[in-house]
């Protein structure tokens, strides 16, 4: 099958490392121009190299924080301009809110929400120009499901998330712009937090790989495979969805 995605244009919110990368580098495979932030500098410039020797076209990339308002919409005021407009938006950052603290409230909302929102507000000229736009946000199955840790803000700016891509499909769909959710469950890909918790606490690790019917966590390149065809044109009719794609980690009918 043919994505539709040789000359694209596309953005990854946090395309350095994890799942991020996984889609920036597949998305470059299929022939897309390619714009990519994360924190850090050297993880930019590092992945940039990498994904110029897969592809042809432009790849940009540069260090920007996505908890602040101005390097964000500064990030993709550039990455368009260089990219020379947009298709395909993919935000896939989180603040990784995981404990209840004033600090990690704020900063959740901040990089998985409000990062998104003001990405959107930058990116919506561009993407009206195109002819095959998407938004794409990375949620987790925290968003509905509850795994046992205590209340946390990772699972409900996640749920947060899944709202707004509903709200962004139905507003833009008129400009032919779609928007979804895709909520993974637990990924493992090397240098991960899955790697770690392999390392630090191998019989919990075990008991995840076992709670999910394939018998093991699912990886970058296979979440990225998810992503990517959501956010392609040969994903068209998918829009204003949420996806779950955790290998079936969450025993729940939908
Ligand atoms: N891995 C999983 O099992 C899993 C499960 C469910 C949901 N998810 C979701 O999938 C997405 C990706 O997760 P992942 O595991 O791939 O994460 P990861 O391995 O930690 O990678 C995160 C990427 O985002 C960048 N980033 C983090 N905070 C940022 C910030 N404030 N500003 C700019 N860039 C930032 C990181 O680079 P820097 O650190 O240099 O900034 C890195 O490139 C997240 O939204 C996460 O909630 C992951």
């Amino acid at each position: 099958m043919d994505l539709g995605l040789e000359g694209k244009k596309a953005m990854v919110l946090g395309g350095s490392r994890g799942i991020g990368w996984y889609t920036a580098e597949l998305l470059r495979r299929e022939g897309c121009a390619v714009a990519l932030c994360a924190r850090g500098k050297e993880g930019v410039d590092g992945a940039v190299e990498k994904l110029k020797a897969v592809g042809k076209g432009t790849v940009f990339g540069d260090a920007a924080d996505l908890a602040d308002a101005e390097a964000t919409r500064v990030f993709v005021r550039n990455g368009i301009e260089t990219l020379g407009g947009l298709d395909i938006l993919i935000h896939s950052a989180s603040g990784f809110g995981l404990a209840a603290s004033e600090e990690n409230w704020q900063r959740s909302f901040d990089v998985d929400m409000m990062a998104g929102v003001r990405a959107v507000e930058e990116a919506l000229p561009a993407l009206k120009e195109s002819d095959a736009a998407s938004i794409t946000f990375i949620g987790s199955m925290a968003s509905k499901f509850h795994f046992g840790r205590p209340a946390s803000p990772y699972g409900p700016v996640k749920a947060a998330m899944r709202a707004y891509a509903n709200e962004l499909a139905q507003t833009y769909g008129k400009d032919g712009i779609r928007a979804n959710a895709i909520s993974p469950g637990a990924v493992w890909f090397p240098g991960g937090a899955w790697d770690r918790t392999k390392r630090d606490n191998p019989k919990f690790y075990a008991g995840v790989e076992k709670s999910i019917p394939l018998g093991r966590l699912g990886t970058g390149e296979e979440l990225a495979r998810i992503i990517v065809f959501t956010a392609s044109p040969a994903g068209l009719w998918l829009n204003a969805a949420h996806i779950c794609a955790d290998g079936g980690q969450v025993k729940a009918v939908d």
